[in-house]
Parts: C-alpha cells; sequence; structure tokens
C-alpha cells in the first residue's frame, strides 16, 4: 500500500522505499523514457512519440492515491528517482485472488546493476504481505530483455497471449505466474 510504512532497503547503489502521490511526476518522466527505449520497433512509433509525461503524471497521481496499490521507488545516492514498481490484485477474471506486478520500469540509465531486482523483491514481498502467495505479471512477447529478467526472478510462462490494440496495430503480450511469491529474495538459477 502506498501509506503502508515500508521500511527502506537498499539495491546496488539504490534506495527502495514506498512511493508516494509525489513521486507521480518522477514515476512519470521513467515510464515515458522506458517505453521509448525499449519499445522502439516493438511498439508503433506514433504512439511512443505521442506519449505525454504531463498526461502520465496525472494519470499516476490518480493512481497513487489508490489504497490499493503497492509502489515503490527506487532513489540513487543523491534521492533521485530511477525507477519504480507497481503491484497489487490481479485484474483478470481468471485470477481472481493472485496478486499482479502491474509495471516496473527504470530510467534507462540505471538498468543492469541490480535495481530492478530491489524494486522487484520489495513488490513481492508486498504482494505476499497482503496475502498474494502468486503472483502474475505481463509482459510484450518481444521484450526478450525483461522476459529473462522475469524468469531470472522465478516467475515462468502460464500459457496466456493476448493481443494489446496500438491505434490498430496489434502487439503481444504473455503472462507469467510466479508462486510463493514471499520468498521473493530466492532468486532461482
Ligand atoms: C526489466 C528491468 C526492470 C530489470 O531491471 P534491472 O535492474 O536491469 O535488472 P537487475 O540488474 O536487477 O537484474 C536482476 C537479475 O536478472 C538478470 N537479468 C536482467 N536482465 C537480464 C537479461 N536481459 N538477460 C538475462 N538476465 C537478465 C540479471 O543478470 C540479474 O541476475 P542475477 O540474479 O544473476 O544477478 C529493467 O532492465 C528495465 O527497466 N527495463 C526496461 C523496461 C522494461 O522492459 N520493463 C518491463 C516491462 S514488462
Amino acid at each position: 500500500m502506498t501509506s503502508r510504512a515500508t521500511a527502506p532497503s537498499r539495491g546496488p547503489g539504490a534506495r527502495v522505499r514506498s512511493a508516494t502521490i509525489a513521486d507521480a511526476r518522477a514515476i512519470a518522466e521513467i515510464r515515458v523514457a522506458s517505453w521509448r527505449a525499449t519499445y522502439r520497433g516493438i511498439v508503433p512509433t506514433s504512439i511512443l512519440e505521442g506519449m505525454d509525461v504531463d498526461r502520465d503524471e496525472v494519470r499516476f497521481r490518480g493512481r497513487l492515491a489508490n489504497p490499493g496499490l503497492m509502489a515503490f521507488v527506487a532513489e540513487d545516492v543523491t534521492g533521485s528517482v530511477i525507477g519504480f514498481v507497481m503491484a497489487g490484485a490481479a485484474r483478470d477474471d481468471d485470477a481472481a485472488g493472485l496478486g499482479e506486478v502491474y509495471a516496473i520500469y527504470l530510467a534507462p540509465g540505471a538498468r543492469g546493476r541490480g535495481v530492478g531486482r530491489a524494486l522487484m523483491d520489495a513488490a513481492l514481498e508486498a504482494l505476499e504481505a497482503s496475502g498474494f502467495s502468486t503472483a502474475i505479471l505481463w509482459v510484450l512477447t518481444a521484450n526478450e530483455p525483461a522476459r529473462r529478467f522475469y524468469e531470472r526472478a522465478g516467475f515462468q510462462l502460464d500459457g496466456t497471449a493476448r493481443d494489446l490494440d496500438f491505434d490498430g496495430t496489434p502487439v503481444e503480450e504473455i503472462r507469467y505466474r510466479r508462486a510463493d511469491s514471499g520468498r521473493a529474495r530466492t532468486i532461482v538459477a
């Protein structure tokens, strides 16, 4: 929960803490930058170019006010937000009672040094603390690096796929599932 007191934890060079509404701007900036850096060639360019930080900030202010949302940010040593994760109850009809990692994004320059793992640990621990011992997530099928990251964190494909509609262009995403999310720090080989 955004209002839940959470002991800050440190990943490599980063501190993870609960997100507040005041983080909405930084989260929006990271999401837009990360989409543009990650999804070029996967999501239509018109969609990426049409993204708008101001609009996203308003949306995230609303989402962060939802007490059911579990949201965390990672800060670097200067206190700048360099990544975020959001989680909560699964939204799919066939996943009632499960948890879901809705989104995890880092600033493009912050990847590959354990920050994502620290954020994922925080999300999985929060889900577990709220009674969600199994978590799902959706990822674009073509986003191979993220898929490797999720697999490293213990998620496995559950055989479900669907198309997202980006202004008439279908882009496939697939669902992963991870049981026993309370063992978030047990990253499987
Ligand atoms: C996906 C993302 C959150 C991962 O965070 P990260 O900080 O780069 O990953 P970490 O450094 O914490 O890696 C954790 C583990 O996953 C592994 N891993 C991460 N990316 C990997 C890859 N592309 N291939 C293989 N392993 C990978 C790491 O090697 C590490 O393994 P270890 O247990 O041996 O140390 C981050 O790279 C990101 O924001 N990517 C762009 C946005 C995105 O795709 N988000 C997901 C949308 S669904």
